[in-house]
């Protein structure tokens, strides 16, 4: 889960990181009454996506009424195709210099990152390109993370200000602790200002959560904001499946997240031959496929009206072939009136036969058995496309 500028600081507060909180607001009225309380403010769109000062969504505002103005003109506006549902109203801080700080999951090498730059502020990434070296990539073991001694290595090859040190090495460990007890894959400050009478403070801030770590993170669950999740990913969430929303005409539900990455593959092909249709969704129902997981999948995939029709795509394991076509037959009776649109269904694997002639049997007008997942998934498409 990424986290927006605020949640991020909030998060930083709680281990003491150097930032200064502010106030969200979600009106231009709220902006207002928030800066009347700070005085001289930013006001800075929450979104999770950078950029955001580049696209015209940070703005200062000397006065209540200029906060209230650019909070009217910045709400609802699009950034990278988000629209902007809230912001920050933060106290203006007088900045000296701006630097950039990071610690993230480095996937290829196995290990954690540090990235530090003296020559922080909007582009970090412009920076890397042109000037390369004074952006510090610095690895850290996981054995041993970061103690204070790898602390004040990682601020002298950064060349943070001689000032600036001592100020550097508390944050940097304080930066480190936000990352390991929090498990995050990425902290990342940008700009670390140098602000008047030299201090260091967080400015901007992006997280990102590991959700693997979510069981162990109850706090976490407060990090969640309804209104910017797709509602159908949303009511998915709720019944604890495992579902993307995508783009496409043809539902897709089967068991295991590969055999569910390939069906969404050999839709996509099947689509070139009928009206370019496209896979609405993946959803993975994993092992277990009962009737009940079974009818909360076609529901959610019901409920999105973009989809024409459904390929179920099921290769029986442990949860045999039979069980699923039962499973699929108990969907039909729970869903009743709301199961409306055709399912092209595949059942090979553990128990195929007993499976299909439960559904033989079934003679539900909605559903078209195919053996084959290439034929399936061509019969699906057609039916989307008719
Ligand atoms: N509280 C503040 N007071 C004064 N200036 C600020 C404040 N917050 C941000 N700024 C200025 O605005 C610039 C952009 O702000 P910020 O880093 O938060 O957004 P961004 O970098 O455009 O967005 P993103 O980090 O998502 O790409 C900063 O580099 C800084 O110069
Ligand atoms: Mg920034």
């Amino acid at each position: 889960m990424d986290l927006m500028e605020f949640q991020a600081k909030e998060l930083f507060a709680k281990h003491d990181v150097a930032v200064t909180l502010g106030i969200v607001a979600n009106t231009p009225a709220e902006a207002r009454a928030a800066a009347e309380q700070l005085g001289v403010v930013v006001v800075k769109a929450q979104v999770k996506a950078g950029g955001r000062g580049k696209a015209g969504g940070v703005k200062l505002a000397k006065t209540p009424d200029e906060a209230e103005q650019h909070a009217e003109a910045i709400l609802g506006m699009q950034i990278k195709g988000l629209t902007v549902n809230r912001v920050l109203i933060a106290p203006a801080a007088s900045i000296q210099e701006e630097y950039y700080f990071s610690f993230l999951l480095d996937r290829a090498d196995r290990q954690y990152l540090c990235i530090a730059s003296v020559e922080g502020g909007v582009e970090i990434e412009e920076v890397a390109k042109t000037n390369p070296d004074a952006v510090k990539k610095i690895a850290i073991d996981p054995g041993t993370g970061v103690d204070e001694a790898k602390a004040r290595a990682i601020v002298e090859e950064a060349a943070f200000p001689a000032e600036l040190t001592e100020q550097a090495v508390t944050l940097v460990q304080k930066l480190w602790k936000v990352f390991v007890e929090e498990d995050a894959t990425l902290v990342e400050i940008n700009p670390l200002a140098r602000l008047e009478g030299d201090v260091l403070e967080a400015l901007d801030g992006k997280v990102s959560l590991d959700g693997n770590a979510e069981f162990r993170h109850e706090d976490h669950q407060a990090f969640v904001i309804t209104d910017e999740t797709d509602p159908l990913e949303l009511k998915a969430t709720e019944k604890g499946l495992n579902y993307v929303k995508l783009d496409g005409q043809v539902g897709i539900i089967g068991n295991g997240a590969g055999l569910v990455m390939s069906t969404l593959d050999v839709v996509a092909y099947a689509g070139e031959e009928h009206g370019g249709v496209k896979p609405a969704n993946f959803l993975d129902i994993g092992g277990g496929a009962n009737a009940q997981v079974m009818a909360d999948g076609l529901d959610v995939i019901l409920g999105d009206d973009q989809v024409k029709s459904v390929f179920v795509n099921v290769f029986g394991g442990i949860t045999a072939c039979d069980e699923v076509a039962n499973g699929i037959k108990g969907a039909l009776e729970i869903l009743g009136d709301q199961a409306t649109k055709p399912l092209v269904v595949r059942l090979d694997g553990n128990n195929v036969d007993k499976g299909r002639a439960i559904l033989d049997e079934l003679n539900h007008p909605l559903v078209t058995q195919v053996d084959t997942m290439d034929g399936a998934a061509a019969k699906a498409a057609e039916l989307a496309n008719a």
